[in-house]
């Protein structure tokens, strides 16, 4: 083992761009996370996240849904995988799959989540638009654990941008970007070194 590293093996799932993954990808190399990112999960054999794993010569595993007759057998495969790479955490980045409860309560506070959005606000999958539909005047980024019910979970990590009144969503998007490249890497490093403490839904963090 790395001494420099904390023995803590962490999975990334993705489905789409990676940015979050390029995020930790970084900030791994800045040594800004002591845990190891071991494996990208993907289920998109299309995605953009896949080409950034190889670059940084981390396995990437595809589970295409298309070659699963069910989701307990893909998630079956997932687990099989996280098994031979020794995974402690799960980061999910961008992954458009709902994990089943059997999976998350295998993973209790061992999985977490980032979401586009202060939560409980805007939960779902068009957090940016609903944001400025609403007309708040701050939004951020969530990161927490992924509990049984979606954008759900006890909250790890926020932080807060303005919205401000010409924001389109791919500006507002781009502000909420850079929060969240900021956080998760914060998030991963807490939970590798230990400093995390689930009290109910309160995370503490030591
Ligand atoms: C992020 O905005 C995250 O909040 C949401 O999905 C998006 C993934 O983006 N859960 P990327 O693939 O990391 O670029």
């Amino acid at each position: 083992m790395n001494p420099k590293t904390t023995g803590v093996n962490f999975a990334v799932f993705c489905s789409g761009q990676g940015t979050n993954l390029q995020a930790m990808i970084d900030a791994a190399k800045k040594k800004r996370i002591s845990a190891k990112l071991a494996l990208v999960v993907c289920d998109n054999p299309g995605a953009h996240a896949i080409e950034r794993a190889r670059r940084a010569g981390i396995p990437v595993a595809v589970f295409d849904p298309e070659d699963f007759a069910s989701k307990k057998e893909l998630e079956a495969a997932v687990i099989g995988e996280l098994n031979r790479g020794k995974i402690r955490l799960i980061a999910l980045a961008g992954y458009m799959r709902i994990l089943s409860d059997d999976f998350v309560r295998r993973y209790k506070n061992r999985i977490l989540n980032i979401h586009p959005a202060l939560l409980p606000s805007f939960k779902g999958g068009q957090a940016i638009k609903d944001a400025i539909k609403y007309g708040v005047k701050v939004t951020g980024a969530t990161v927490h654990f992924v509990s049984e019910e979606v954008d759900a979970g006890p909250i790890v990590l926020q932080a807060v941008c303005p919205v401000k009144n010409n924001d389109s969503e791919k500006t507002l998007l781009a502000r909420v970007h850079k929060l969240e490249h900021k956080i998760y890497p914060e998030a991963i490093e807490l939970f590798a070194r230990g400093k995390l403490k689930a009290a109910g839904r309160r995370v503490i963090v030591k």
